[in-house]
């Protein structure tokens, strides 16, 4: 048992990145962090969620729900920045948990993050190929069916892969580009958006709660079924139901403390990167979701594409096509982020050898680690050409709620464990506020539907048979040496 909850040394988890091999390179500033964080945390949350829990469950008062999710994130992302700045290694949550809470653990988070980041890659891209259709068939070129398999998200999952494995500055050059579009187009519908809004729309602020098909059987918020309540969507519990969904819209910032290794000073421009990025996404949602659902009735608004076809409700619609043009280009660097954050994760798991260490070998030429950047690629492609969006973004949210937790409880152990760190940035209130992030995170948790918490368990239980199998009797940090010299077993 000790040996499982084994930790990985902070000094390790450091000297582990300076191996020629596995070194990545560091190119990145606080503003490049920042505009990383923007790329991936802005997309299918505000642009397509939006409508759907306006309509379903918070009306209004989704605006608020938007607040409820960014409070929640603000405290993990102070937790986050600290981490960051302590220990600026790839790999995110799991080097935190590796060197906070030991080997399971971390192997836990890291397969944890899996779900995160694959399959919120697969969802997005799901939601660029709506997005992309539509603006096609509105121009008359429809795209024909093919048996159903979303095609065109395969084929942008395929593009950038491609990208990704030529290198990461390429990418921030794309990202960085994409990034503006995306801006430049939500605060147009913010700002035209203003001229078109009816106060009436916002009588029921917050509607009277009521029983829908949503809130039925395994769908209902676990929090209400473990409380004997009758499940309900709207009034003052709806928007706290609805905060667990937008939640998706915040997914990002988290990602951004996993290109630590290729940050040039982490100590100083993580915290500022991770911080700077949540910020302005908030600022963003709040007045987008504001605007929105003053410009239609919410029960009117469009669960596809609400933020364009708001403007196509008021006789706009060429600033409706101006923003599927932006939703198109936001969403893409929303998947290439996701991806990237996940071959870094996986990365450091194959460098501690929990998964085989030949694939976290580093290209010679372009710098990446090629081979996890094809395999991520290809189940990314995969699952984005046979899964609708569905359910899909509440199992994504449950896994990165989960690590915040334990990213949060590792700041107060690292704190006892290991006072004498250099930390750049501290977090204030130290053990108050790592605790109300825990309590936060886990009450968000709770908001979900019984139905997410049974394949979270299941996606676990996989995770743990997986571990006893490969990665218990392979770990280097347990001792285990690829056959060899040392460095030759990579
Ligand atoms: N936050 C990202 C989005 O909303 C994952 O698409």
């Amino acid at each position: 048992m000790a040996e499982i909850m084994r930790t990985k040394s902070v000094e390790q988890s450091i000297e582990d990145t300076e191996a020629p091999e596995h070194r990545l390179k560091r190119r990145l500033s606080a503003v490049d962090l920042t505009v990383f964080g923007i790329g991936v945390i802005v997309g299918t949350g505000i642009f397509v969620l939006t409508g759907r829990v306006a309509r379903e469950t918070a009306g209004p008062a989704v605006a608020l729900s938007f607040v409820v999710a960014a409070i929640v994130c603000g405290l993990a992302a102070l937790c986050y920045a600290e981490f960051a700045s302590t220990i600026p290694v790839a790999g995110s949550a799991y080097t935190f948990a590796f060197a906070t809470l030991g080997e399971f653990p971390a192997w836990i988070i890291g397969w944890d993050l899996m779900l995160e980041m694959a399959l919120a890659g697969a969802v997005v891209a799901v939601g660029w190929s709506g997005y992309f259709t539509s603006l096609l068939a509105t121009i008359g070129i429809p795209l024909p069916d093919l048996a159903g398999i979303n095609y065109p998200a395969m084929l942008i999952v395929a593009i950038l892969t491609g990208i990704l494995v030529a290198g990461i500055k390429l990418s921030s050059r794309v990202n960085l580009a994409i990034v503006v579009i995306k801006v430049t187009v939500i605060l147009l519908v913010i700002i035209a958006g203003l001229f078109f809004i009816r106060t009436a729309n916002y009588t029921p602020f917050i509607p009277a709660p009521k029983a829908t098909p949503a809130v039925e059987g395994l769908g209902a918020p676990l929090i209400q079924v473990l409380f004997g309540i009758t499940p309900v969507a709207f009034g003052v519990i709806g928007i706290f139901s609805a905060a667990a969904i937008v939640f998706f819209a915040f997914i990002g910032f988290d990602i951004v403390a996993t290109a630590a290794e290729e940050t040039i000073e982490p100590q100083r421009d993580l915290p500022r990167g991770i911080i700077g990025s949540l910020v302005i996404c908030t600022l963003l949602y709040v007045a987008v979701s504001l605007v929105v659902v003053g410009m239609q009735p919410y029960s009117r608004l469009s669960e596809d594409a609400p933020l364009a076809d708001a403007f196509t409700a008021v006789g706009q619609p060429w600033i409706a096509g101006l923003i599927s043009i932006g939703a198109i280009a936001g969403l893409t660097t929303v998947v290439m982020i996701l991806m990237l954050g996940q071959t870094r994760v996986l990365f450091a798991m194959c460098r501690d050898g929990l998964l085989p260490r030949t694939l976290a070998k580093v290209h010679p030429v372009y710098g990446t680690p090629a081979r996890i950047t094809l395999i991520v690629g290809f189940v990314t492609m995969v699952l984005s050409g046979f899964i609708s969006l569905g359910a899909l973004a509440e199992l994504v949210n449950i896994g990165t709620l989960f690590a915040f937790v334990v990213v949060s409880a590792g700041v107060i152990i690292l704190r006892r464990t290991r006072p004498d760190l250099p930390r750049a940035f501290r977090v204030p209130l130290v053990p108050v506020l790592p605790i109300a992030s825990v309590l936060a995170c886990l009450y968000l948790m709770m908001n979900l539907p019984v139905e997410t918490w049974l394949r979270f368990f299941a996606w676990l239980l996989i995770g743990v048979v997986i571990y006893f199998l490969y990665g218990y009797r392979h770990s280097t940090v347990r001792g285990y040496r690829a056959p060899g010299p040392k460095g030759q077993g990579f």
